[in-house]
């Protein structure tokens, strides 16, 4: 089993990732460009666990000994010993081909590369590496501690062994995983709540259902814990509709054409919960 880790990106996803397997008895390295961003995601990460001993979930005693298995740095070679890198920077490929790069000079041979990315193929990230068989995706969901999923995504060169050590370290972490055989652009989950929030907004744009109707329909007709357009507001309007583009664009399949009113929301700037507006309004 891998033993140490390091975790890249210490926004909400990499930190949420560093809390659940510094819980689980990996030492962790938390890197990020900024001390300023390591403050944020480690005080993050200490109010959650203060939540969980608060709910009696956790006992101080081992909320502290995980803490202090998570050290932090600006410094990327301080993650060159590492059995296993998670990265979980900007959703931006230029970012991630950077970085990917950096990392294949300075992890060691060996080591697991993954990527947290919830729509980018892994194939071209692994693209940027002369061991592509090494990278893999695991995309986590938010918030890391709650959620269950881990997406494991295959590459197109990605070996048995490297998805075995990811599943390992996700169900280490406690996640149960599915496996994305083909890295297309969205993989499986994106796919599907794109293509559910792309109908719903057509839906209410055209006036066929008012949005507390069409949510209601996937919650008491399909029994989905939330309605599509209050997780479009969840999520970010703007997060999704870049998503929908992301998918449209590789496949020209005209279901993942972004409705009007999404791209009209994210201008005008309604996002959703964060801003105060989406489809629904949250002033209170
Ligand atoms: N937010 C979600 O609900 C969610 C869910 C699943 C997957 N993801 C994916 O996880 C990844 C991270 O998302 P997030 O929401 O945590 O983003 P975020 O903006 O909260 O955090 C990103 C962090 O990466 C840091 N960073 C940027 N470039 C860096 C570099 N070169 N080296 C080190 N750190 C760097 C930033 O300073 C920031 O702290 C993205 O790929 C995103 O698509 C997000």
């Amino acid at each position: 089993m891998a033993k140490q880790i390091a975790v890249i990106g210490a926004g909400l996803m990499g930190s949420g990732i560093a809390q659940v397997a510094a819980q689980a008895g990996y030492e962790v390295v938390l890197r990020d460009v900024t001390d300023a961003a390591l403050t944020r995601g480690l005080d993050g990460i200490k109010s959650s666990y203060q939540r969980f001993t608060a709910k009696g979930k956790l006992s101080e005693e081992d909320a502290g000994a995980a803490l202090a298995r998570i050290s932090t740095t600006t410094d990327l070679d301080a993650v060159g010993s590492a059995d296993l890198v998670v990265e979980a920077v900007f959703e931006q490929l230029e970012v991630k081909q950077e970085l990917f790069a950096a990392l294949d000079r300075i992890a060691r041979p060996g080591a697991v590369l993954a990527s947290n990315t919830s729509a980018i193929p892994i194939t071209r990230i692994a693209a940027a590496t002369e061991r592509p068989e090494s990278v893999v995706g695991t995309h986590f969901f938010s918030p890391v501690p709650m959620m269950q999923l881990c997406e494991l995504v295959r590459g197109y060169k990605t070996s048995d062994e490297t998805l075995a050590a990811a599943r390992e370290f996700a169900e280490g972490v406690g996640k149960t995983c599915v496996v994305v055989n083909r890295d297309v652009a969205g993989f499986v989950t994106t796919r599907l709540i794109s293509a559910l929030v792309v109908e719903a907004a057509r839906l209410y744009e055209s006036g066929v259902a008012t949005a507390e109707d069409i949510d209601a329909a996937c919650r008491l007709g399909f029994g989905h814990a939330m309605g599509p357009l209050q997780t479009a507001d969840l999520t970010g309007v703007d997060i999704l509709l870049h998503a929908t583009r992301n998918i449209y664009t590789e496949t020209q399949d005209e279901k993942f054409a972004p409705p009007e009113i999404m791209a009209r929301m994210v201008t005008a700037g309604d996002l959703g919960r964060k801003s105060g507006r989406g489809f629904y309004g949250y002033q209170d």
